[in-house]
């Protein structure tokens, strides 16, 4: 097997892009300071700039999301009329769940994809989205997604260096023993020179570096200098084609542990670094992180470059950071290999190994939070899904859009989803940082999988007028259309630390997930797209009293939740076409490439 085949290299087009580090290199680099202040108060709203994207986007989402109606085959319902008077908005969000959140998540992004080789029933949806987000293993996928701009899940797949995940990122070109050490020794000589202009690093960077190598390798040097910042000059972005893209953190101070109910959610857009929590509540202008910023004035000299967005991807997925603690048996140059001893030997490092240290605190000082972020000089940030809330929904309801695509990738039982997610993130609404957010009623984990509320698409919310005793903008709360992974094609319930898919895993992922997000592509349901445009159009139609379609009724009648709650027996561990059974002749190990795949963990 061939790894460094340079005829593939020069064949598929390698892109390179015009870095902002102004080092061209990881490292970042000093840079004169902007007049104004680097943060800004969140209760000012989204950011002027992403608000002037996104003025932008809409108009070619807009026009993208009529045609997905249009071709929905929806009956009784004049598009155009409608659309006149209407904005609807659309989010999506993937979960985390190391590589099976990336694979299944992918081929849920590429059944909403209209340029997909083998277009579904939901093509059009994400070219009709506002919004992206990611966390952790999602993280990955929306990330390289996005930095590629927008390379299409069949292109990345085919281009041949992207996603190779035949072996894990520590030994990534497997039994090539000079090329292991080329590439530790590469990532060593830059994380030493992070450190030697004057950051801290920590094992994130050494992480994040090594992730880059599956996530940014068609760029120079593994995207070594390409920003999270820099998306904002990608083809796709200028021209207004992307959905707006979002990884979702946390904060987590080392020696603390934080719930749904006292975590800070920390957004990586872009434009913006920052938090809408009452813990936090403000904004960074991304592109100088890195800065020594007092109460948002920076002084001295600025940074830039900072912002490398696979260290960004890395902070997203920290939890991945213990791996390289795991694995004794490699030969690390110098530098990466004490960074890690300490952290192996010593247990105060080794309990906080998932925590990004952003040195600089960029709200140090910030007149804004009340506690402890502003005292603090450095910026903790851990996984997006350390909290329970590993769908990042939290950026898409403090944005109001009608509808969120939530895809949930999780390992609660067995390996599936179970709906606790979105538990978390619905219980979090009452504690005081989930101030001035409403997300809708969802029932228990043991409701969720015995009414068959993860074995096929199911959506929450869909009367706007029973929300009221969560808010009085019953209208700003999105209906969020919940898709579980389950199998179909493949056994995607995989180990959320199985770090090496061979292309046959890889390809069986991602089709098994295109399978779940489009229905059997509408085979189960020939009405699925109309239903989903029904979901799509509801808020709207609320908001303007528009009674439903008789279609759009028979549709929420199939998906919506009704509100009952599950007290009978457990109705067993299979899956049906559309439930849990005990029976073993549906879509079980019987019968389903992939039950052996599912365990190979390296750690
Ligand atoms: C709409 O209906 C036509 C004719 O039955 C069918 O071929 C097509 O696949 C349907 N489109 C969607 C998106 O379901
Ligand atoms: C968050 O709440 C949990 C559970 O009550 C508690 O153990 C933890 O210490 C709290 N974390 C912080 C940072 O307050
Ligand atoms: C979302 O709605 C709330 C009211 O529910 C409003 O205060 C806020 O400004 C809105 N945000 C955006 C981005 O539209
Ligand atoms: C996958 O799910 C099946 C049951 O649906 C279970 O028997 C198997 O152990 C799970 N695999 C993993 C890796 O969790
Ligand atoms: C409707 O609201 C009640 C609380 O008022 C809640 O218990 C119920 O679950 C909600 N129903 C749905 C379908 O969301
Ligand atoms: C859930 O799915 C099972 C198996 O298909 C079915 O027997 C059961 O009636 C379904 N439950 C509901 C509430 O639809
Ligand atoms: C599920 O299917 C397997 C075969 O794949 C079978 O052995 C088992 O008894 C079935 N029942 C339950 C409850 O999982």
């Amino acid at each position: 097997m061939f790894r460094f085949n340079v005829l593939f290299l020069i064949a598929y087009a390698v892109v390179f892009v015009t870095a902002t580090s102004p080092t061209n290199s990881y490292a970042p680099g000093r840079v004169a300071c902007p007049q104004n202040k680097l943060t800004r108060s969140a209760l000012e709203g989204i950011s002027p700039n992403e608000q002037s994207y996104m003025n932008q986007r809409y108009q070619n989402a807009k026009s993208e999301m009529i045609n997905f109606l249009k071709n929905a085959n929806m009956t009784g319902f004049d598009i155009d009329t409608f659309m006149e008077t209407s904005n609807p908005t659309i989010g999506l969000a993937f979960s985390g769940g190391g590589y099976r959140a990336q694979l299944a998540g992918a081929g849920e992004l590429s059944a909403l994809d209209s340029r997909s080789v083998q277009p579904s029933v939901l093509g059009g949806i994400l070219q009709s989205s506002s919004y992206i987000v990611g966390l952790s293993g999602g993280s990955w996928l929306v990330g390289s997604f996005v930095s590629n701009d927008m390379m299409t899940i069949d292109q990345i797949l085919a281009q041949n260096s992207l996603w190779d995940l035949e072996n894990s990122l520590f030994a990534y070109n497997g039994l090539w023993i000079l090329s292991n050490a080329a590439m530790w020794a590469n990532i060593d000589i830059q994380v030493k020179m992070k450190m030697l202009t004057g950051s801290t690093v920590s094992v994130t960077d050494v992480y994040g570096r090594a992730l880059s190598y599956q996530l940014l390798s068609n760029f120079n040097n593994q995207g070594g200098s390409f920003c999270w910042s820099d998306i904002t000059t990608r083809p796709s972005f200028q021209k207004y084609e992307m959905p707006y893209p979002i990884l979702a953190a946390l904060g987590r101070e080392p020696d603390t542990s934080v719930v749904n109910y006292n975590s800070t959610v920390f957004e990586l857009t872009p434009y913006e670094v920052g938090s809408w929590d009452p813990s936090l509540r403000s904004f960074m202008n991304t592109k100088y992180m890195g800065s020594y910023v007092d109460n948002g004035v920076a002084s001295g000299k600025c940074l830039n470059g900072f912002d490398n967005a696979g260290f960004f991807m890395g902070t997203s997925s920290s939890l991945f950071n213990a791996i390289p603690l795991q694995l004794d048996n490699l030969n690390f140059p110098t530098f990466t290999k004490n960074l890690i001893n300490t952290l192996a030997i010593n247990p105060y490092e080794r309990l906080n190994v998932d925590i990004a240290h952003y040195n600089p605190n960029p709200f140090y000082n910030s007149k804004n939070p009340n506690g402890k972020i502003a005292n603090s000089k450095t910026l903790y940030l851990a996984d997006g899904g350390e909290d329970g809330q590993n769908i990042p929904l939290l950026p898409l309801l403090h944005r109001n859009v009608s509808v969120i695509f939530a895809f949930d990738n999780s390992a609660d039982e067995d390996g599936w989803p179970d709906g606790i997610s979105m538990v978390s993130t619905y219980q979090r609404q009452f504690s005081p940082q989930g101030d001035g957010i409403a997300f809708p009623y969802v029932p228990d984990e043991y409701t969720f999988r015995n009414l068959n509320l993860t074995s096929k698409p199911t959506f929450f919310g869909c009367d706007a007028k029973n929300l009221s005793s969560l808010t009085d903008n019953i209208y700003d709360v999105p209906l969020i259309i919940y898709t579980a992974n389950r199998p179909f094609t493949y056994f995607s319930n995989t180990s959320t630390f199985k770090l090496k898919y061979s292309n046959t895993e890889r390809a069986g992922m991602i089709n098994n997930g295109y399978n779940v997000a489009s229905r059997l592509n509408g085979e189960l349901d020939d009405e699925w797209a109309a239903c989903v445009g029904c979901a799509i159009i509801r808020r709207e139609q609320e908001k303007q009293g528009i009674e439903q379609t008789e279609q759009c009724k028979r549709c929420f009648e199939n998906y919506c939740w009704d509100g009952t709650i599950y007290k009978g027996e457990p109705l067993g561990d299979n899956f049906s076409e559309d439930g849990l059974t005990v029976s073993a002749n549906d879509f079980n190990s019987n019968n389903i490439g992939g039950i052996n795949d599912g365990a190979i963990d390296l750690i």
